[in-house]
Formats: C-alpha cells, sequence, structure tokens
C-alpha cells in the first residue's frame, strides 16, 4: 500500500491538520444571526430531523468526504463510520478514484459499512470518471448516494494534477444512469449561481458549495509543490457564506449542502439560516480525530449536537426549515460582495 497516491491521502490528512484554522478565523464570522429574546419554545419541542437524499437523518448535518486509499487512512474512515453510526449523521467517503486503479485498496473505503451497516453513506469520485466508474464507486460500498467532487483549483495547484477539465458531458451521464442521488461537490472553493444554474442543466438535482474558509487545498497542494511559487492562490475561491448568498440570485434551487469552515453549531446554524439544507463539516471532525481519540471525538460530536439544538431554541426554530426565517446582519466585506454581485 506504498503507492504515490496512498502516501498522497496520507499526506492530505497530515497537511489539513498542519493548516487547520480555529473557529475565530472562520468566514461564518462574517455573518451575525439577530437576537431575539422571546423564543416561546422549549427544548423538548426542537425538532432537529431532516429528510436529506431520500433519507430521514437526525440532524441537518453531515461528515464531509475526506479519506481513505491507505493503511492509515482505512483506520480513519472505520472510525469515521462508527463515529456517523453512533450520533446518526449521515457521512462520505474520500475519493475512491484511487481504489478504482488499485482495487486491493477497496477495502480502505469498504471498511466504512463494517462499522455503519444502516446509516446514509455516500461514495465520491473526481469528475471526468464515466458511469461505470461512478457505479464501482457506490457499489464499492455499497451507498445510498455519489458525490462527485469538482476540484479544478485544487488540481491546477497540484503537482501531479489534471490538466484537462471537460467534465459537464460525464456528470449528464452520470446524473442520467445512476438510480441514486448525486451531489455535486466542491472541495473548499465554493461555486457561484452561474456554476450551479450548469449544473441544474444537466440535471444536477443536489449540490455541495463546499466555500473557502476550512480546510484549504490551495494551501495543502502549494506546500506539496517542490517550489511553494503559487502560495498567492490561498485566498482563491469563494467563502461558504459567499457562496450562500450568491444561491439567491437563482429563480430554483437545487437541494443545498454547504460545507467549508463550519466548525461551531453556531456555523452551521448560520449556513441554514443563509439557505442551504444541510451543513457539511470535514477538518474539524478529523481534528478532534488526530488530536484526542476516537472516545473524546464521540463526547465532542455529541455536545456539539445537542448544543445545535438548544441554538434552534434560542433562535425560536422548532425545525430546521424555521432556521431560513432568521434576521441577519453581514460584516462591510460581505454586504460589499453581494452589493457587487447584485444580491438583494
Ligand atoms: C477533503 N475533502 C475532499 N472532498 C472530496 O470531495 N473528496 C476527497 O477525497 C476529499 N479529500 C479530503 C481530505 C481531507 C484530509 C480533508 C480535510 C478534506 C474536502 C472536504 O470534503 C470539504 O469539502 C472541505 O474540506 C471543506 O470543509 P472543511 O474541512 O472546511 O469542513
Amino acid at each position: 500500500m506504498t503507492s504515490q497516491q496512498s502516501h498522497r491521502k496520507d499526506e492530505h490528512v497530515s497537511l489539513a491538520e498542519k493548516f487547520h484554522q480555529p473557529a475565530e478565523n472562520s468566514s461564518f464570522n462574517q455573518v451575525r444571526i439577530l437576537h431575539q429574546s422571546l423564543p416561546e419554545l422549549a427544548l423538548s419541542d426542537v425538532d432537529a430531523t431532516t429528510k436529506f437524499a431520500g433519507k430521514q437523518v437526525a440532524y441537518p448535518v453531515l461528515i464531509e468526504a475526506m479519506t481513505g486509499g491507505s493503511e492509515q487512512t482505512g483506520k480513519l474512515n472505520a472510525q469515521i463510520a462508527q463515529l456517523a453510526a453512533t450520533v446518526h449523521l449521515p457521512m462520505a467517503v474520500g475519493s475512491q478514484s484511487v481504489a478504482l486503479k488499485q482495487p486491493e485498496l477497496a477495502e480502505t473505503f469498504a471498511v466504512v459499512r463494517d462499522y455503519n451497516q444502516d446509516g446514509l453513506v455516500i461514495a465520491n469520485i473526481g469528475a471526468g470518471h464515466n458511469v461505470a466508474d461512478a457505479q464501482a464507486a457506490v457499489e464499492m460500498i455499497s451507498a445510498d448516494a455519489l458525490q462527485v467532487h469538482i476540484n479544478a483549483a485544487q488540481e491546477v495547484i497540484m503537482p501531479e494534477g489534471d490538466r484537462e477539465f471537460y467534465w459537464l458531458d460525464q456528470l449528464a451521464a452520470i446524473v442520467a444512469k445512476l438510480n441514486l442521488p448525486v451531489i455535486v461537490k466542491e472541495v473548499g472553493f465554493g461555486m457561484t449561481a452561474k456554476t450551479v444554474q450548469k449544473l441544474m442543466a444537466i440535471g444536477v438535482k443536489y449540490v455541495d458549495l463546499s466555500g473557502r474558509g476550512g480546510t484549504s487545498f490551495a494551501r495543502i497542494e502549494n506546500f506539496r509543490r517542490p517550489a511553494k511559487e503559487m502560495a498567492y492562490l490561498d485566498d482563491w475561491g469563494l467563502t461558504t457564506p459567499e457562496s450562500l448568498l450568491e444561491m439567491r440570485k437563482l429563480s430554483s434551487r437545487p437541494v443545498i449542502v454547504a460545507s467549508g469552515g463550519i466548525k461551531t453549531p453556531l456555523d452551521a446554524v448560520k449556513a441554514l439560516a443563509l439557505g442551504a439544507d444541510m451543513a457539511g463539516m470535514a477538518g474539524e471532525v478529523l481534528h478532534h480525530l488526530i488530536t484526542t481519540d476516537y472516545a473524546a471525538t464521540v463526547e465532542w460530536l455529541r455536545h456539539w449536537l445537542q448544543d445545535f439544538k438548544r441554538l434552534m431554541l434560542l433562535t425560536g426554530s422548532s425545525t430546521v426549515k424555521d432556521l431560513r426565517k432568521q434576521s441577519m446582519v453581514f460584516s462591510p466585506e460581505l454586504e460589499s460582495f453581494a452589493r457587487q454581485r447584485f444580491i438583494s
């Protein structure tokens, strides 16, 4: 298991942790939800359940695609699967492209079903793969849905990355042929309304905006370059709040997952208030698994989810849909973005 690709998977994990950002730096700090002094609600009235990808889930929170493809990351996938099953959250595995090329690595992904037999588990491949690859990735882990990641910025910075990005035709075929929800996903660079319009035009019904503000593949891949000369791209992309504001330009919307920089339950509440259907979290979960241990991570996530419910209470939200009704104020920078992008 010491192929170049396996090594890259290990490096991504260690570099994501190396560049892990504290919650104080979150782009969600550009959004304030206004306090209402009269919630007129009890915690027992709060229902955080929601429907996602055809299944009922306990919270509108997804443990995002991260890893698999090496011995170390196979162990991480086992822990993530156990974690998701324990707290009843949907989860995704990292890109399975490596296991399509090297079938001996499939077990580092399939292991998630050993620990999470009944939960909502999402497969993941890169755009550019064909329908057969998409089906193979789904079968490899008996997935309930498929994420296809679009990561042009990452590939361009990556020394060994792709240099051809004709993706829409293959994406359209996958969406048309697969009998499962297909989520087209960024990897931390965000999406404009125009990108999402193009995706919807080919039949895409689920997007994961994955904006800037958390794990930065610009920083990770630049660090992996022999000469680190693309550091000027560190701030490339739209933040997650900016991407969510972009969605206001659409007359009809897909189901929206917001990931990228979600660390606290308040970040997730803000994402849902800005119009997301689900909040996704990657780097923060990894940070807890790496810097503490499995048992402490379960405790952290349990508290996180309890606090999410308390914030629903505080914002007078008895259902996830109610979170959309919040009064919000934006920082001057975010407000300027909205104005320049003609978002009302
Ligand atoms: C990722 N991410 C990712 N996404 C994807 O679609 N396929 C993948 O293989 C990976 N690999 C990966 C590895 C590691 C170590 C991390 C931390 C992340 C991206 C991830 O799903 C998410 O979009 C971004 O990390 C932004 O969310 P956070 O980390 O800011 O919560």
